[in-house]
């Protein structure tokens, strides 16, 4: 496996624990708990500047990029499809970000939207995880050189010198770390979703 995948399969095993811990924390402000906004900003910090710019950046930018120049379409496809996955999954964890950015309690509205966010959001991604790992990656591994991944590496470190200069991937993993320690991931229900599970309550 090419330097650039390993990168972004890594990723993925980091966004997998974020998202097993929000859907236990889902689970537990379904069956009652008081959520604190602190905690849904946390989730949305690292959502947003990790899964999706820091992650969903390098591959928009620059593999799915370098798979399109090399004819796979983007409009219809695999590529097209994580693409589409990648707008929905923003638009739901928007969604997650607006009622952390809210002030004060959280409204019982609040509550159900980032319930109903959430529950949209983690099967989602996990699915799409599994057919980035298991379809599009392996897929580009056959279409594109060794020179090619050669430079996506170096486009892979420019990228992240711009996106976040030092530090970034640092503190959003210690967010995620910190999120992952308040709120555990069930390994059978990460299990049974990333299998194609559905979400259950319990
Ligand atoms: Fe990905």
């Amino acid at each position: 496996m090419s330097r650039p995948l390993t990168i972004l399969m890594d990723e993925h095993r980091i966004i997998e624990q974020a998202l097993g811990s929000l859907e236990t924390c889902a689970i537990e402000v379904d069956g009652g708990l008081a959520i604190e906004r602190a905690v849904v900003r946390d989730y949305a910090d690292f959502l947003k500047g990790f899964a999706d710019a820091w992650h969903h950046g390098k591959e928009e930018d620059i593999l799915f990029r370098r798979m399109v120049e090399r004819g796979f379409s983007a409009e219809s496809g695999p590529v097209a499809v994580m693409l589409h996955e990648h707008r929905q999954g923003r638009e739901l964890v928007g969604r997650i970000a607006a009622v952390g950015a809210g002030e004060g309690p959280v409204a019982p509205e609040e509550r159900a939207s980032f319930l109903a966010a959430s529950r949209g959001f983690v099967p989602l991604l996990r699915q799409h995880i599994q057919k980035e790992d298991n379809i599009l990656y392996p897929m580009s591994a056959r279409v594109l050189t060794p020179e090619e991944f050669e430079k996506m590496l170096a486009d892979f470190e420019a990228f992240e010198r711009a996106a976040g200069a030092v530090g970034t991937r640092d503190r959003l993993s210690a967010v995620a770390e910190k999120l992952v320690a308040a709120f555990r991931p069930d390994e059978a229900r990460m299990a049974a979703g990333a299998a194609g599970g559905c979400w259950s309550r319990g």
